[in-house]
């Protein structure tokens, strides 16, 4: 059977990439944002069109963090596809500023997005799934390698992104061995995210002294996901997988 796959923050970035990816692979994807995702664009082939104008099944438009909408996007995708086999969660948001220049409502809406968000779309993607210890379906949530440390000015993200792997870890012994959860922690990746907009200078330069010192693609994150639900993916459960440029060595 084709996989079929649910991306989330897939109109741009690590979810884009995934969403690609497994949409290349074979699997048929629901893409999701706060905005439908649209089209490819002309950055792809023409041959590719038809193929992924096949694969992107759905595109919805919804908050991570608003539950109703959450649970609509569920049933319309167990009413089309009767299930889901993956879940690659990558919605989420970053937030820089001292401790003592932030406000509660930052610390709130990271909290919502990154952690409720995760617990949301996990809860609503693991009740779509089947549990079958032979072909387990896979839930990959994008944490961060701050999940892993302490970051000056970066608490609130740093608290929601261990908040994931405590999910993470927790979900994959309750559904284990019928279904595989896992994290991707990735080390800085060349997006929006860590763009001058939402990133001081300050910190990209530090993002750039780690062992590999290059910012990773989200190509390299999306072939994380792809092994992960892979066969090859099949003996990982409640793990951190780093794709970071050893940004970070756990
Ligand atoms: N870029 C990095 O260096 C990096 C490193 C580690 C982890 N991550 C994580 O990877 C994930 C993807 O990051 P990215 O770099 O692609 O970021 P990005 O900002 O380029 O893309 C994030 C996407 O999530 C969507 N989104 C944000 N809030 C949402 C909400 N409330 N509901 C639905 N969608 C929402 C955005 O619209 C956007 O399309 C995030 O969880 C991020 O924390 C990124």
């Amino acid at each position: 059977m084709t996989a079929r796959v649910l991306v989330t923050g897939a109109g741009r970035g690590i979810g884009a990439a995934c969403a690609r990816a497994f949409a290349a692979s074979g699997a048929r994807v629901a893409r999701a944002d706060l905005a439908a995702p649209a089209g490819e664009g002309p950055a792809f082939a023409f041959a590719f069109a038809f193929a992924f104008a096949f694969a992107f099944a759905f595109a919805f438009a919804f908050d991570v963090s608003d539950e109703a909408a959450v649970t609509a996007m569920a049933d319309s995708l167990r009413a089309s596809w009767g299930g889901l086999d993956v879940l690659v969660h990558c919605a989420g948001i970053i937030h820089e500023a001292p401790l003592l220049r932030t406000p509660v409502a930052d610390f709130d809406r990271v909290i919502a997005v990154n952690l409720r968000g995760s617990f949301l779309v996990g809860r609503a993607a693991i009740g779509l799934m089947t549990p079958d210890a032979a072909d387990p379906p896979r839930v990959l949530m994008i944490a961060s390698d701050m999940a892993h440390y302490g970051r000056e000015t970066f608490s609130p993200y740093v608290a929601s992104k261990h908040g994931v792997l405590g999910l993470v870890r927790s979900w994959a012994k309750e559904f284990a061995p019928g279904i595989l959860v896992n994290a991707i922690c990735p080390g800085p990746i060349d997006t929006d995210m860590l763009g001058a907009a939402h990133m001081s200078a300050e910190w990209r330069a530090k993002e750039l002294a780690i062992p590999l010192a290059r910012f990773g693609q989200p190509e390299e994150v999306a072939a994380t996901a792809l092994f992960l639900a892979s066969d090859g993916g099949r003996y990982f459960t409640g793990q951190a997988i780093g794709p970071n440029g050893g940004s970070v060595m756990p």
